[in-house]
């Protein structure tokens, strides 16, 4: 049993909705430990727990009266602790109480108006003096009757039992959705309800999480040697960091040097580890075998592929060198493992091959550690902070596996390479001056294969078009392009043209994702 096991927790039962993530990071960012678990997960383990003090039933894409299939386990609503139904969750909880649940009449999808109907632990401070707020509703269903005790807490003009309450028995439930930011004041209802209602304490901080997941890789780690494919990226860097404090030099990080990598990075990442941290760091310079075997290589996928494979076979090569080693440290989140994200059944068409130091072949036999496994990305870079880890490092923007191959279309050169890492420099040197760096999610400079005629002096120039790339984003699954003042980028496409032999022209990309993607290839 590991120490999470033991903090007191809000459980959320996730029925499928897209805002479920974002429930238990409300909750986690309130300091308390909060847990997902998919509907169809509900056991006897579960039930028996005991640290559970508060139940969130979430939204979901299907229909209370076709409760019969959303398989769930209903002596989980008998636990004794409150309940909180969000959505679909409040049709759950109207239903299976003896209420009853209908089409709408009229379907609310954004910005719906409640009014208060009756005051309630749940809702304190929630409405504006006059009694009413604005909230984020979706849904195509309606509470159309409230179960015996329960009593109305608001209303809307089309949702008579917008939010309800058996204060007795601490059920609630509410149509609307609290944990999107839309709903002014969203994040007090949640507190009310984890701090007033459920009696929660804090219990979940950055502190806290290096202690548990110290304890926890101690552990289950004991005297074996562990090895970490360190890539320098933010995951990779906080699992080495977390590692190393756990069990010092039986960590034994391997860093690959593809020559794919920015400019500089390599020597960044060994000063960091290898000379600050004083990292078990294996460095292996695979500059050539990379070039080589992508040479002549002009298709994207195929350049992904062999990238990845060349990847797995260097790491395999040193890891077999480590004597001892039992197991292997990878940087997986809590999203990559909510498996309820395909509760709706979907699934994404294959766009890219994504390659990922994190994703190393079974054959291996070695165990995993995986010390983020219960964390979201912003608690990684907090986690990061807490290890000391430099801020250069934990809040740089994100970068492919497959690195600068992908941002060069066509076949991949050693003089393509120097003057892509020399251009992004310039790029990314200026937005760090220009205070814009932590303004944008990801920023790169690309090198296009097509060379075009201009004129520097009184000569004539034929030299390669360089592509700026700067993008807002959540998450990178949608992203729009940054808007630059002109000053700005300008003097941008002045230094490289300026200082860089082989560019002769910038361009910038003003295409969102969809329907680009991030990466050009
Ligand atoms: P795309 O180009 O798919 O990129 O819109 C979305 C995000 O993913 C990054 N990316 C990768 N990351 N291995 C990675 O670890 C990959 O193969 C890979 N391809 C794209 C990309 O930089 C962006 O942040």
């Amino acid at each position: 049993m590991s120490l999470e096991d033991n903090l007191n927790k809000i459980l959320i039962i996730d029925f499928g909705s897209q805002f479920t993530q974002l429930i238990a990071r409300r909750i986690r960012e309130l300091g308390v430990y909060s847990q997902i678990i998919s509907h169809k997960k509900i056991n006897n383990h579960i039930l028996k727990t005991k640290n559970i003090i508060g139940i969130i039933l979430s939204g979901g894409p299907l229909n209370v009266y076709e409760v019969k299939k959303v398989k769930f386990n209903k002596k989980i609503l008998n636990s004794k602790v409150p309940i909180l139904g969000i959505c679909f969750g409040h049709q759950i909880i109207a239903k299976e109480f003896g209420g009853s649940v209908n089409k709408s009449k009229v379907r609310e999808f954004g910005l719906a108006n409640i009014k208060r109907i009756k005051k309630s632990i749940l809702t304190r401070n929630f409405f504006n003096r006059n009694g009413l707020n604005n909230v984020w509703m979706s849904h195509s269903d309606e509470v159309t009757k409230i179960p015996k005790g329960f009593k109305v807490i608001a209303s809307s003009k089309n949702s008579k039992f917008a939010a309800i309450e058996n204060k007795s028995k601490n059920f609630y439930g509410i149509q609307f959705h609290p944990e999107v930011t839309h709903t002014h004041n969203g994040k007090k209802l949640i507190k009310n309800f984890i701090f007033s209602i459920c009696k929660a304490r804090r219990n979940w901080s950055s502190k806290i999480q290096k202690k548990i997941i110290i304890n926890n890789v101690k552990n289950s780690v004991g005297t074996s040697k562990v090895i970490c494919a360190l890539s320098g990226g933010v995951d990779s860097s906080v699992v080495a960091k977390l590692l190393k404090n756990a069990i010092g030099n039986n960590l034994i990080c391997i860093f690959v040097n593809t020559g794919l990598l920015r400019k500089n990075e390599e020597k960044e990442i060994v000063n960091t580890f290898k000379k600050r941290f004083k990292f078990n760091l294996i460095y292996v310079d695979a500059k050539s075998l990379f070039l080589n075997k992508l040479k002549n290589v002009s298709d994207p996928e195929r350049k992904r592929k062999i990238i990845g494979k060349q990847f797995i076979k260097v790491f395999e090569k040193y890891s077999k060198k480590v004597k001892n080693a039992k197991f292997l440290a990878q940087g997986t989140l809590y999203p990559d493992l909510i498996e309820s994200k395909s509760a709706t059944g979907s699934q994404s068409s294959k766009i890219k091959s994504h390659h990922n130091v994190g994703g190393l072949p079974k054959k291996m036999k070695l165990k995993l550690v995986e010390p983020l496994k219960y964390l979201f990305k912003d608690e990684v870079r907090k986690l990061g902070l807490e290890l000391n880890l430099p801020k250069k490092v934990i809040f740089r923007h994100p970068f492919p596996g497959p690195g600068l191959a992908i941002r060069m279309p066509g076949i991949i050169t050693k003089d393509k390479i120097k003057i892509l890492k020399d251009a992004d420099e310039i790029f990314i040197k200026s937005l760090i001056t220009n205070d814009l760096y932590d303004k944008i999610w990801q920023a790169y400079a690309a090198l296009l294969p097509v060379k075009t005629v201009g004129v520097m002096g009184d000569n004539r120039t034929y030299e390669y078009i360089c592509l700026l790339r700067a993008i807002t984003s959540e998450d990178g699954m949608t992203a729009d392009f940054f808007t630059f003042k002109k000053d700005f980028i300008q003097s941008v496409s002045n230094k490289i043209i300026n200082s860089i032999k082989g560019i002769n022209r910038v361009v910038y990309d003003v295409t969102s994702k969809p329907p680009s993607t991030i990466e050009l290839e």
